[in-house]
């Protein structure tokens, strides 16, 4: 797969985005290493620390059909029902939740369109990560 279908993915998946409070939708595209896409968007709740991001929403549900294997991650997020304006970096919660599940050659897709994005290691976005190696 091409990074530019993960891209139309993610932005395809902002459309599923619950944001009653923020109005700002995310979507994530996660490719599997068996080439399956899982799609995600942000669910926001009314206790608003409930909510769970695009980035999270696309793992957990990856997780729980037994992939565990990820070559890439692409995420958009902008204003409900307009273009992103800005690359839509993973939050720190999120960047600990792909630590526990990416790999070496995983990589992480900024975008804004399908045209315009940049590609991270999580190396660079989460340096010195706490990971399953550091309590053994
Ligand atoms: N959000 C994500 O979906 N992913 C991130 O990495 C950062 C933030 C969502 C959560 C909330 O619904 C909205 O963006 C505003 O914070």
């Amino acid at each position: 797969m091409q990074y530019q279908d993960l891209i139309q993915a993610a932005l395809e998946a902002r459309e599923m985005a619950y944001v009653p409070y923020s109005h700002y939708t995310v979507g994530a595209a996660l490719l599997t290493a068996e080439g399956e896409t899982y799609q995600g968007g942000n669910i926001e709740n009314a206790s608003y620390g409930a909510t769970n991001c695009a980035e999270r929403t696309a793992i957990f549900k990856a997780v729980s059909e037994g992939r565990r294997s990820f070559l890439a991650i692409a995420i958009a997020g902008g204003m409900e029902g307009k273009e992103p304006v800005d690359y839509a970096y993973p939050c720190g919660i999120c960047r600990q939740v792909m630590q526990e599940f990416a790999g070496e050659d995983f990589r992480i897709i900024v975008a804004r369109s399908v045209s315009d994005y940049k590609i991270y290691r999580l190396e660079e976005l989460l340096p010195h990560g706490f990971g399953g190696g550091s309590i053994q």
